[in-house]
């Protein structure tokens, strides 16, 4: 995954580029690059690492243009070096472009015996020189676009300069995100709205298929066949300090106390405030009676959140979920049954294996639904129908809020379920409701008792391996606390079932195997205490993450993390919180670069 942004106006372009790169630089940091029209012809710096690099170079020559187009790379096709940074160049054309094209080495290959000479290993290049062999004959730039676009399989936003209109940027999108922001007499885009919030908030959302001609006096738009469509400013309600680290060290912890407000904003809306009744405005109320079954597919941390959503789902509405990981999911057989509705989770909604599996699923003519927090990405409109989650851009890299929130619609969806099917009645309903607008409070009491999370981090941060247990709920939350662990700060934490620590993992544990152990109130407490006590037999030291109120679990470690008691289904909500500050903490202990750690992306466009 990689950032794209570009400016055209009557301002200098560089410093609006390099500003909206560093907004961008949470969707890949390997290299960065910017090229400008001046006076001279078009003009490229580019500069492996992060973007610091690049302005360090920057500040060694003078870039006056006033269109520009920048690129933060993930690497995919080629090594991070300095010739496989974006923006690549063909003739007069320069692109960046964010996404991977799957054809590209036949479309080398063609080029190449055509005399075409290539710098770089990436898939982009051949964007550039395919626009330059068609322009060359047509001197059409629309022209050569939509031939271009013919040819590409993959996914693309691509971004797109031409020596011969200097105030012109062209831009396509196809399966990966791209927005244009409008201002007055100059026009903007970004891959994501942070990086365009300081200047506007008129935000166009392009789609799968678009092509735009933007200037500074305006922007048209085309479809793949050059046809001329409409595409219309929304008002954004987003603030900048919404995108930005407001005061904290990094936007991830910001981001971790953000939570309580987020989830608010995601449940608000979603809950008659008189009857206490649930509205999901989204979904016709003809779903909620049909289906009878749920498979949730999702990756990583979203994934996480698809199978705390069973538990919701199967013992809340009695519906049968299954739960699996996109990549798995898109290459087995699958029985697609129409009284099934396919829920897909993405915070960034562009995640390549979702996205790819939502499609295959489509084709099945089943109902699908995303759950997605980037507004306008490709998940969120592929899908029959979405909810979105209002946790506001997550711009550090390892999920936190994103996670709760979708918790929080997983959730609600189960008691809409439930309501309808009858499994809950209107009492049971309104009691869940109550025990739900309890959790922000608790999870503000979480986030003010962090000091005792810095204490323990203190004590742990230098183990090299760690165990999380858990069962039943707190199992899959036990996965996520050892993904931020892993993600961040790189110490290797594997999560088990705790009723399975015996059949394995068991044999890891000794004085140098830190054990996490989630035991917060639930029917298996007891069962717990005892996969605790066989972990204490064989000198393993346990932390143990508990609800307030017990008094039993205290009796065998000192190491313990307290959480509110509201509900056994909702207290995930609270035992995620200390979860992640400790993997935060123990990330900042080590030094490690929390908001971009090393090898990772935001979203990952690719395979
Ligand atoms: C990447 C991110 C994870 C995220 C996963 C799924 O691996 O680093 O934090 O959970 O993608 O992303 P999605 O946007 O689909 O939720």
């Amino acid at each position: 995954m990689c950032g794209i942004v570009g400016y055209t106006g009557s301002k200098k372009a560089s410093p609006i580029i390099i500003e909206g790169l560093r907004r961008l630089e949470y969707r890949g940091y390997d290299s960065a690059g910017i090229a400008t029209q001046e006076k001279e012809g078009i003009k490229i710096i580019r500069s492996v690492g992060k973007l610091n690099n690049l302005i360090e170079k920057l500040s060694q020559t003078t870039l006056l243009g006033n269109t520009g187009i920048g690129h933060t790379r993930w690497a995919t096709h080629g090594k991070p070096s300095e010739v496989n940074a974006h923006p690549h160049k063909a003739g007069k054309f320069v692109v960046v472009h964010n996404g991977i094209i799957e054809n590209y080495l036949s479309i080398k290959n063609k080029l190449v015996k055509r005399g075409c000479n290539f710098e770089s290993e990436t898939d982009t290049e051949v964007i550039a020189h395919l626009l330059w062999s068609y322009y060359e004959k047509s001197q059409n730039t629309k022209e050569a676009i939509l031939k271009t676009v013919k040819e590409l399989r993959g996914s693309f936003a691509i971004a797109i300069l031409n020596e011969d209109e200097k105030e012109s940027i062209y831009l396509v999108r196809y399966e990966s995100p791209l927005v244009i922001g409008v201002g007055e007499n100059e026009n903007y885009f970004a891959s994501d709205i942070p990086a365009l919030l300081v200047h506007t908030n008129n935000i166009i959302f392009l789609k799968d298929g678009d092509i735009i001609k933007l200037t500074p006096e305006g922007y048209e738009a085309f479809d793949f066949n050059g046809k001329k469509i409409i595409r219309l400013p929304e008002k954004i309600n987003l603030s900048l300090s919404q995108a930005e680290k407001g005061g904290y060290p990094h936007f991830m912890l910001k981001e971790i106390h953000e939570q309580p407000e987020a989830f608010i904003n995601t449940v608000r809306t979603r809950i008659k405030p008189d009857t206490k009744e649930v509205v999901f405005d989204e979904i016709p109320r003809d779903i909620f009676k049909k289906v009878e079954s749920i498979h949730i597919i999702a990756c990583g941390t979203s994934y996480h959140a698809g199978l705390i959503g069973r538990f919701f789902l199967e013992e809340i509405a009695g519906l049968p979920t299954l739960v699996e990981i996109a990549s798995e999911f898109r290459y087995k057989k699958n029985f697609f049954n129409s009284k099934t509705l396919y829920i897909f989770i993405s915070q960034s909604g562009s995640t390549a294996d979702t996205l790819a599996a939502l499609k295959l699923t489509k084709n099945n003519k089943v109902s699908t639904l995303a759950i997605c927090n980037v507004l306008g990405s490709s998940i969120s409109t592929e899908a029959d129908y979405t909810i979105y989650t209002h946790a506001g851009p997550e711009i550090g890299v390892a999920s936190t809020k994103a996670f709760s929130t979708q918790i929080a619609v997983l959730f609600l969806l189960s008691l809409q379920f439930g309501f309808y099917k009858k499994a809950i009645n209107i009492n049971q309903l309104s009691a869940f409701i109550d025990s739900l607008l309890k959790i922000p409070k608790a999870m503000e009491k979480c986030l003010k008792d962090s000091s005792k999370i810095k204490q323990l981090a203190q004590k742990y941060y230098h183990y090299n391996n760690f165990l999380y247990l858990g069962r039943g709920l707190n199992y899959p939350l036990a996965l996520e606390g050892a993904l931020k662990l892993k993600e961040i700060s790189y110490i290797h934490a594997e999560a088990y079932s705790a009723g399975e620590m015996k059949h394995g993992p068991i044999a890891l544990i000794d004085e140098n195997m830190p054990v996490l152990v989630i035991n917060t109130k639930s029917n298996q407490h007891e069962k717990t205490i005892s996969n605790i006590q066989e972990v204490l037999a064989r000198n393993g030291k346990v932390i143990a993450l508990i609800s307030e109120k017990d008094k039993v679990t205290p009796k065998y470690t000192k190491d313990i993390i307290e959480v509110p008691q509201i509900n056994n289904y909702l207290d995930c909500l609270l035992s995620i919180i200390p979860l992640q500050l400790f993997a935060y903490y123990c990330a900042v202990l080590k030094g490690t670069d929390v908001d971009q750690p090393r090898n990772l992306a935001k979203s990952v466009t690719v395979e």
